[in-house]
């Protein structure tokens, strides 16, 4: 039931979900989704499943599940494919992973062996840890991505669907720093995709670029920099598809982006902030590549220093506590760790110790231990980032949707032009409420509920 004047397309038909990479974040996603169409289980943790809007204000303000302000696609309207470098399909891959129990994937057995990856896209440089031989072989990145967008027709034309949304749930790649010369118009990147520049183009810029030339939105999971540069944020203006990235923002990440406010808004001070992570599944593997980590690093040191920030408040933020020295900024001294721990598998294990200081600079400790389970955490935040970039879709939203920046821990940004993006966790959730609103031709607005 649409209560307002919404120039949002209907969400008519059947939605592709092609999500790159089948391994624990995928296939826990995909069996919730089958498992809760069935209601044999809940979407616990989805924003578009569960939460609530306010729309107009006073005695005429009402509050709305997202379905109910703009025309949303239903979870039985979704079907998955995916590519992945080794072959299991998605029932042995959930098993494989054992995020989820035996119980709990088996009633949806047969739906989730359908789903068998196609081959991927890949290059061993980029992920050494990688061994699998579900892959493309002997292709230039231009052939991967001929190859790729022939995978999205296919895919579209035998399932008979309507729209599809290309999601990376695939492994950190190596950091890809933006380069000027080849990330900077389309047209220098389309050069390099044809002249097979394995260093500056990375596998997953193929998937994107292909996703957004086939009409299909593009998300970025990942920390990698593949959408994060001004050559693609051309290409989807060109195409009208909206893209949105980097790197699910689940645990550690959504904590501390939800508890700096509490710092911030208070004017306590804040000498350093150490965050370390034990985590045994194949992305704490990869990651435990230096070359890997890196990528994840730069992701996750972003969020804290655009809520507390040095220079605004210098006798908050700007003790000279070393981070300067290790390529930092001059202020609080900030460290994010993560170590490959077997035993634990999925069930991440993150500390926080927070130095702050209070009423004349005395010196006070704050210490999180979240025991969180990565993917159960992941999960929904991939339903709503395909639902949500599937509407801004519909709705005729190109580009770079900041809106979506309350699901990721690294929002893109124009960098070029000097924006800075917005980690605060409650100031996104405003963005998200008001990007909904509008797209159900409701007013935005910053009245607190
Ligand atoms: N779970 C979380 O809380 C969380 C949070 C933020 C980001 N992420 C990111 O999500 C991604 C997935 O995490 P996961 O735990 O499912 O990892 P995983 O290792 O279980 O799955 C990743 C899969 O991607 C495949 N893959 C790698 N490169 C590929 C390519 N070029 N094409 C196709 N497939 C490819 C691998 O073979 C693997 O099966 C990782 O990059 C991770 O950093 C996860």
């Amino acid at each position: 039931m649409i209560m307002n004047k919404t120039n949002v397309k209907p969400a008519d038909g059947k939605l592709g979900v092609l999500v790159v990479g089948l391994g624990a974040v995928s296939s826990t996603f995909m069996t919730g989704v089958l498992m809760a169409r069935k209601g044999l289980a809940k979407p616990v943790g989805s924003m578009t499943q569960y939460d609530k809007i306010r729309v107009g204000k006073g005695a005429d303000k009402k509050y709305l599940k997202y379905e109910d302000i703009v025309p949303m696609a239903k979870l039985d309207d979704i079907v998955f494919g995916a590519w992945d470098v080794y072959p299991a399909n998605a029932y042995q891959s959930a098993m494989y992973a054992e995020v989820l129990q035996e119980k709990d994937i088996n009633p949806v057995k047969d739906e989730l062996e359908a789903i068998k990856p196609m081959k991927a896209a890949f290059d061993h440089n980029y992920a050494k840890r990688l061994n699998g031989d579900n892959i493309m072989t002997d292709k230039t990145r231009w052939e991967m991505v001929e190859q790729l967008r022939e995978d999205i027709r296919n895919f579209k034309k035998e399932n008979n669907l309507d729209r599809v949304v290309v999601l990376w749930a695939a492994s950190t790649e190596v950091y890809v720093p933006v380069d000027e010369k080849t990330h900077g118009t389309l047209e220098a990147l389309e050069a390099a995709m044809k002249a097979d520049d394995k260093e500056h183009i990375a596998p997953s810029m193929c998937y994107a670029y292909a996703a957004l030339k086939e009409g299909a939105p593009f998300i970025m999971g990942a920390p990698n920099t593949t959408v994060d540069i001004p050559a693609m944020w051309e290409l989807s203006e060109q195409t009208g598809m909206p893209i949105a990235g980097k790197d699910f923002k689940t645990g550690q990440t959504l904590v501390k982006s939800g508890f700096a406010p509490i710092i911030g808004t208070r004017c306590l001070g804040l000498n350093g902030w150490f965050s370390t992570n034990i985590l045994g599944n194949r992305d704490g593997l990869v990651l435990d590549e230096p070359a890997n980590f890196r990528t994840k690093e730069v992701s996750k040191l972003s969020t804290l220093e655009s809520i507390l920030v040095p220079e605004e408040q210098p006798d908050l933020y700007n003790a000279n506590c070393g981070g300067a020295e290790e390529g930092g900024h001059q202020g609080y001294y900030h460290k994010v760790r993560i170590n490959y721990y077997p035993p634990r598998n999925d069930s991440k294990e993150g500390w926080d110790n927070i130095d702050i200081f209070g009423w004349m600079g005395y010196p006070m400790q704050i210490k999180i231990n979240f025991l969180c389970r990565d993917s159960i955490l992941a999960a929904p935040l991939c339903l709503d980032l395909v639902l949500l970039s599937d509407l801004a879709a519909r709705a005729g939203r190109s580009g770079i949707q900041r809106f979506l920046s309350f699901f990721l821990k690294s929002p893109m940004h124009d960098y070029t032009k000097g924006e800075v993006p917005v980690n605060h966790l409650f100031q996104q959730y405003t963005m998200l409420k008001n990007a909904i609103r509008e797209m159900g031709g409701y007013e935005a607005d910053e009245e607190i509920d």
